[in-house]
């Protein structure tokens, strides 16, 4: 059932352009608005709705990281993330026009389990995220938007993210519409970008032969760091996670403007450090500090892997490697930026002897807290 690849985690990889198109299925019409009547919170309640709080764990935790960037933007709505096993210990603020996202993939993770429970003796809504159909999460919640990424077999989560991010955006784009905010048309146009977003997958994938050939040149390696800002900075926590748990290398993400409070004393010759560039349309101030970040840990001796989209010049002088990745709107690039450190993981576990599907330690789904 591997259908000829080697791992279930590179079938996975592979798979994730139809993921995501399939995730967005059904869901826009022609016009260019969205249908999730599965959310049968009715769209007076989601009218009233005061604050939006996401709670998740591990890879599931980082797409939270990225919708609340999407939900504030879109829809104005104050939104905080939360690791779902801190969430209820610190007697968190909600009511009843409070909307509790539960991101999941398995809907069995029994930290996120608890958290939502805490969350609707409170009185909150709670609207899941969710890949498996029927199970604990989804079950216990007041509405579910289901990803449809398939089974995911192996235990590093690749295009269970990628889907959970679209179901974000999609959760966000929906909220925005339904009240209306000042970001209609630019909602509009993300929407149309959205649509077709698995072709943008499908060229990254076509383009990671180079990444592979990186990362074996850096099996012996003990460290790497990865670097972003905005939403480029759960990408670069996402890129170290998947590190840890595949190739069990000591991998750190910084938001790059942290790197001067403390972690570029960390920067030695030769030390590998991916940096997740933002576009440079749009947030052009945030592409040129994450420039300089560039030139500043490079003349300490680091050596820069650059992930910057097409077209993005500025970024070639300081790169030792350079990963492209097609041009999108900004709080769409996790979607094609995440794909290339998934590729880096799971070829340096490979290269490491690692097995790639079973990470030593882990479980699919962790059902104690
Ligand atoms: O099934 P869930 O999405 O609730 O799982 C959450 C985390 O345990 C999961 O994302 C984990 O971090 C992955 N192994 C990461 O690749």
């Amino acid at each position: 059932e591997k259908d000829g690849y080697d791992y279930f985690m590179l079938k996975e990889i592979a798979e994730q352009p139809k993921a995501v198109a399939d995730t967005l299925l059904g869901r826009i019409d022609a016009q260019g608005a969205l249908h999730l009547d599965e959310v049968r919170i009715p769209a007076a309640v989601l009218r009233e709705v005061t604050k939006v709080v996401v709670v998740a764990c591990g890879t599931a935790y980082h797409a939270g990281m990225i919708a609340k960037y999407a939900i504030e933007h879109w829809t104005r709505i104050p939104c905080e993330t939360e690791l779902a096993s801190e969430f209820r210990y610190r007697d968190p603020i909600l009511d009843q026009r409070t909307l509790v996202i539960a991101i999941s993939q398995s809907g069995e993770t029994m930290d996120t389990l608890m958290a939502l429970r805490h969350a609707r003796e409170q009185g909150a809504k709670v609207l899941a995220i969710c890949n498996t159909n029927g199970s604990t999460i989804p079950r216990e919640s007041d509405a579910v938007l289901y990803t449809h990424a398939g089974p995911e077999v192996a235990v590093a989560s690749t295009k269970a993210f990628l889907t959970q991010l679209v179901a974000c955006y999609l959760v966000a784009l929906y909220l925005g519409q339904v009240r209306g905010t000042k970001w209609g048309d630019e909602i509009n146009s993300v929407v149309g970008e959205l649509a077709h977003i698995g072709t943008e997958v499908d060229t990254v994938l076509g383009t990671m032969e180079p990444v592979r050939e990186l990362a074996r040149s850096l099996a012996d390696k003990d460290t790497v760091l990865f670097l972003g800002r905005h939403v480029g900075f759960p990408v670069a926590l996402e890129g170290a996670l998947k590190l840890k748990e595949l190739a069990y290398m000591h991998a750190e993400g910084f938001a790059a403007g942290e790197l001067k409070h403390g972690p570029i004393a960390l920067i030695e010759p030769d030390l590998p450090v991916v940096v997740v560039v933002p576009s440079p349309r749009g947030r052009s101030v945030l592409h040129d500090k994450i420039v300089s970040n560039i030139q500043e840990i490079r003349a300490r001796g680091a050596r820069t892997i650059v992930v910057a989209e097409e077209g993005d010049e500025a970024v070639v002088p300081y790169a030792d490697h350079l990963i492209r990745v097609p041009a999108t709107p900004t709080l769409l690039q996790p979607l094609v930026a995440t794909v290339p450190l998934q590729v880096f993981a799971c070829e340096l576990a490979t290269a490491r002897g690692n097995e790639v599907d079973q990470p030593r330690n882990l479980a699919k789904s962790v059902t104690v807290e």
